[in-house]
């Protein structure tokens, strides 16, 4: 395999962009790609209007007056992740449902590139210890990454948290007998401590979806033995979540790891946001195990990225 840099660089994309299928992305040199350690942390039931509230957490009027989640709980070479999920995870005020031997903490490692035509993302963990919870989910594990353009504003603050909201399915103002799923605040008529319920119009709801004004997710579906399954989707009023017509997954399993490669065409269509150079992106990842599903994951703060040029967190080249 050459190295990355032979490959034809962004301004061809247009010419290649005719090739129907995704490259697979095991074939990338992942050797040559910069990588970094992300420490994911186990958040119970810190919802967005828990972050907001500051009778809830003191971080809440700091973070109204404009200082960002990472800037004060993971910047680089000091992440208070790890500490914050071990103690979330033993139970208490945010977790009253503790999953004996649950892991407070793991760490992913994330590499990301590109060619003429996909986006790749190279993404490593240790498997998470199996634990005796419910089996919430018919899939072992899952890895998910969350993608924001600018058009969510308060992702770019909050990251994933800006659809985490207090009566989400599993969380403490749920409403009985109904699965409410990740939304935005903006879907919303209007917000309270226990999240928001009426939606805006199905006309002004569309226009926000038609404007890109949704975070897109992309997952892989993980499960020992087994070729990782794709699944993808965008949150606005929901969390429209399907298998994948436009991103891949792989998977293999390495000396107890997890190695999962996600795939998408920089430019995927309608509803997909297209990835291009100079912009920066507000990414977030979770990861799920031992059959865990909802608010039972491990999830990262907010991080940036950056295709070609510009100053973030990834510069992915
Ligand atoms: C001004 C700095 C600051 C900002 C900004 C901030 N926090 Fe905090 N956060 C704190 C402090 C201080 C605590 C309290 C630790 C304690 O009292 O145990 C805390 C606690 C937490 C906890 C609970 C940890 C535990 O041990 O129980 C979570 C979860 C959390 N913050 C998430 C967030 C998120 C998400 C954001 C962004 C929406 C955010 N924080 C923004 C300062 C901040």
């Amino acid at each position: 395999m050459k190295s990355l840099k032979h490959i034809p660089t962004f301004a061809t994309a247009c010419v290649a962009a005719s090739a129907l299928w995704a490259a697979p992305a095991f074939a990338v040199d992942w050797n040559a790609v910069p990588g970094k350690d992300i420490n994911l942390f186990y958040p119970g039931q810190a919802s967005w209007e828990w972050v907001m509230t500051p009778t809830d957490h003191s971080g809440a009027a700091t973070f109204r007056q404009g200082k960002n989640c990472h800037e004060c709980h993971d910047v680089d070479g000091h992440s208070e992740a790890p500490l914050m999920g071990e103690k979330i995870v033993k139970g208490g005020k945010l977790e009253p449902n503790p999953i004996p031997g649950k892991a407070g903490t793991i760490k992913l490692n994330v590499k990301m590139t590109h060619d003429a035509d996909n986006f790749y993302v190279r993404l490593v963990f240790d498997k998470p210890p199996e634990t005796l919870g419910e089996e919430m989910d018919p899939n072992e594990g899952k890895v998910t990454m969350m993608v924001s353009d600018g058009k969510v504003q308060e992702a770019g603050r909050a990251g994933c948290w800006v659809a985490c909201h207090d009566n989400l399915v599993t969380m403490p103002s749920a409403p009985p007998g109904v699965a409410i799923t990740k939304y935005l605040m903006r879907s919303r008529v209007k917000m309270t401590r226990q999240g928001g319920a009426d939606l805006k119009p199905a006309d002004q709801l569309k226009a926000m979806k038609q404007d890109g004004q949704t975070l897109e997710y992309w997952q892989a579906a993980l499960n020992t033995g087994k070729p990782a399954k794709a699944y993808e989707g965008q949150v606005l009023a929901s969390r429209n979540f399907r298998r994948a017509r436009v991103v891949t997954a792989e998977a293999q399993e390495e000396n107890g790891k997890w190695v999962v490669l996600l795939t998408r065409k920089l430019h995927a269509g309608p509803g997909f946001k297209d990835i291009d150079p100079g912009q920066t992106y507000v990414i977030g990842f979770a990861v799920h195990g031992s059959h865990a599903a909802h608010r039972f994951h491990w999830i990262s703060f907010e991080k940036t990225m950056v295709v070609d040029n510009g100053q973030a967190d990834f510069v992915v080249k």
